[in-house]
């Protein structure tokens, strides 16, 4: 009796494990490379994290990071495509937005005379959304931006920023891309060309951009499935102050134009990144920083910075879209000013009115002076930026709040 059982189990065990088999299929243990990186290892994508990381998975694609650039499909183009809302006037030349099919355009054409018509495809999209929109499209294997971007704060098309208001195509190379993606592949190593390759491009600031390439992770723990400690994967929280602050300065530390050794992607999370890059504008003084995308010079310049062992993590978790948490960044706050001599000096009165929102009298929005939009009724006006100069400001730097 009990041996027959003993067999019925062990029958009904083998067919359960077969079937799990054929369900995972020959690809199961072998995630799809989507690129290679220069020693060999292999990207998977966030996809692949799912399975076992389904939590960290799931609010990671609601970042900013996660959406800064992709394939366009439903919902992630922003800009109108309505013949009432389509339209931009750049200096010389008239651009239109239009939809076709499932596919969208940019068509340009001169102001004067009779120049040639040009009508290119929207293929990539740069930015979230949260300040504007730009848009990419092949010329076979060259990469350009488009002339018009989405500016969402006014709800219309604009100029690219910085672009010159010409019928010129800016082509877009490793020094552009390396923010707002994972991974390109260059066909000129040092990332001065605009030819890509263009099935070797991993879009989005995604899981392995912070966590390196992750392919032989993935195939060890789908081989492994009961050991729970971590295999050929860097441990973040190990590392030292300077290079979990580099994780995140790599692309929030300015342009970082002078490469010291490899390429714009060549450096890795766990490495030193001053050895790999600088920025070509060191020596200019702290005050003179821009806002837009120099979170860590403008950070490590203040007094909260310089007096504590704080990095990036102490304020934002990476896996999170945290934006507009007002009372999450007061906690971070409030967890190193506490006692009462590193409390708020300021009128109690004048915090009440502003709910206690210390990030808008000590980190408010500033113009950035390399970021500027031209706008038809105002002309050129600077995109706004949260400074991270922790600092005391005079009441007429206060962010104006709701
Ligand atoms: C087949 C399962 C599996 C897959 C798929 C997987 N992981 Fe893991 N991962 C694990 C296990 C098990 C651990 C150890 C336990 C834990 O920390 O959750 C781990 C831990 C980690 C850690 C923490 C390391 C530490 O301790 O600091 C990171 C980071 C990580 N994985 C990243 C990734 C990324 C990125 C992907 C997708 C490219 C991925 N993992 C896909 C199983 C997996
Ligand atoms: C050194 C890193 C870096 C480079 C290079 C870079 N960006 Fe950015 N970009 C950022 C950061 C960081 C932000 C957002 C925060 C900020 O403004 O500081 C941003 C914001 C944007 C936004 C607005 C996104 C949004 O949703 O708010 C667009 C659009 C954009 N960049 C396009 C471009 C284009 C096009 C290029 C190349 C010509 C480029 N960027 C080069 C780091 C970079
Ligand atoms: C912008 C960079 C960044 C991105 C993108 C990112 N991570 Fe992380 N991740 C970090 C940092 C930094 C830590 C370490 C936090 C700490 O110091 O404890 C971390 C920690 C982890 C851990 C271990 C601790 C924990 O929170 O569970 C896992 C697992 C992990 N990440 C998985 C992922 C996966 C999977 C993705 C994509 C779905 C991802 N990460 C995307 C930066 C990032
Ligand atoms: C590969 C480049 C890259 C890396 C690495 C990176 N970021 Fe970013 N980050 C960006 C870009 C680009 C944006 C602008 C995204 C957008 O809106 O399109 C951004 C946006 C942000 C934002 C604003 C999010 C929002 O909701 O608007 C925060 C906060 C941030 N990054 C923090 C971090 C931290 C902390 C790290 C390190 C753990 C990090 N980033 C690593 C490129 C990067
Ligand atoms: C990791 C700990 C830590 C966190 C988090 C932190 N601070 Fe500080 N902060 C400090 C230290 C330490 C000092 C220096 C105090 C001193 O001079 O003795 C400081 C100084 C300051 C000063 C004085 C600046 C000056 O130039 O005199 C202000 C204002 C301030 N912090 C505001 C903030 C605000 C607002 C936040 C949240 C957005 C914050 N801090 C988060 C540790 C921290
Ligand atoms: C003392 C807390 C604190 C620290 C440390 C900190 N941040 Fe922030 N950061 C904030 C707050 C507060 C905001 C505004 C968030 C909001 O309201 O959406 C912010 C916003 C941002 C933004 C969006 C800026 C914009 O205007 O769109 C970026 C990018 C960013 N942080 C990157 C970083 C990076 C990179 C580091 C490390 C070098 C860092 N932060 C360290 C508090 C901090
Ligand atoms: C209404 C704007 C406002 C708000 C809100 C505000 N502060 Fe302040 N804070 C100030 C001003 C102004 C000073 C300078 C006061 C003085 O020295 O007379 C100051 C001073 C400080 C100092 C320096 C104290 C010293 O010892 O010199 C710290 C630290 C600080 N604030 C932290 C915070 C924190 C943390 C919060 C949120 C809980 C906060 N502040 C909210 C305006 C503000």
């Amino acid at each position: 009796m009990v041996r027959q059982k003993v067999t019925l189990l062990f029958f009904a065990l083998a067919f359960v494990w077969c079937c799990q088999q054929a369900l995972k299929g020959p690809e199961y243990y072998d995630p799809a490379a989507l690129a290679t990186f220069f020693d060999g290892s292999d990207f998977v994508g966030s996809g692949t994290c799912r399975e076992c990381h389904a939590d960290v998975y799931k609010t990671h694609v609601e970042t900013a990071h996660y959406g800064t650039s992709a394939y366009p499909e439903d919902g992630n183009l922003l800009g109108r495509f309505n013949p009432d809302d389509n339209k931009v006037l750049l200096e010389n030349a008239e651009v239109e937005l239009v939809r076709e099919g499932h596919s969208h355009y940019q068509v340009i054409r001169p102001r004067a005379g009779d120049g040639p018509m040009e009508k290119e495809r929207i293929d990539i999209i740069i930015g979230s959304g949260v300040k504007g929109q730009s848009h990419l499209s092949w010329s076979e294997d060259q990469l350009f931006q488009l002339q018009a971007s989405y500016y969402p704060p006014a709800d219309c098309w604009i100029n690219s920023p910085g672009f010159p208001s010409q019928m010129l195509r800016r082509p877009i190379r490793d020094g552009c891309l390396k923010c707002h993606v994972t991974f390109a592949t260059n066909k000129d190593f040092s990332g001065q060309g605009n030819r890509y390759e263009k099935d070797e491009m991993v879009l989005g600031v995604d899981c392995e951009r912070c966590h390196r390439p992750a392919g032989d992770h993935v195939r060890f723990h789908r081989n492994n499935p009961d050991l729970e400690s971590p295999h050929f994967i860097m441990k973040l929280d190990t590392l030292s102050r300077q290079q979990k602050i580099d994780v995140c300065a790599q692309c929030h530390s300015g342009p970082r134009a002078g490469i010291l050794q490899g390429n714009s992607f060549s450096f890795l999370s766990g490495e030193t990144l001053s050895e790999y890059s600088r920025n070509f504008h060191t020596g200019v003084s702290d005050a003179e920083l821009d806002v837009h995308g120099n979170q860590y010079g403008l950070l490590s310049s203040s007094a909260c910075f310089v007096n504590s062992e704080m990095d990036c993590g102490s304020c934002h978790d990476p896996h999170k879209n945290e934006r507009g948490l007002r009372a999450t960044f007061v906690d971070k706050c409030k967890q190193c000013h506490v006692s009462p001599d590193a409390e708020c000096k300021a009128d109690a009165s004048i915090q009440q009115e502003r709910k206690g929102n210390c990030v808008s009298c000590h980190m408010p929005n500033f113009p950035s002076q390399t970021m500027t939009v031209r706008l038809d009724h105002i002309g050129e006006a600077p995109v706004m930026v949260r400074t991270h100069r922790i600092a005391i400001y005079p009441p007429e730097k206060w962010e104006k709040i709701d």
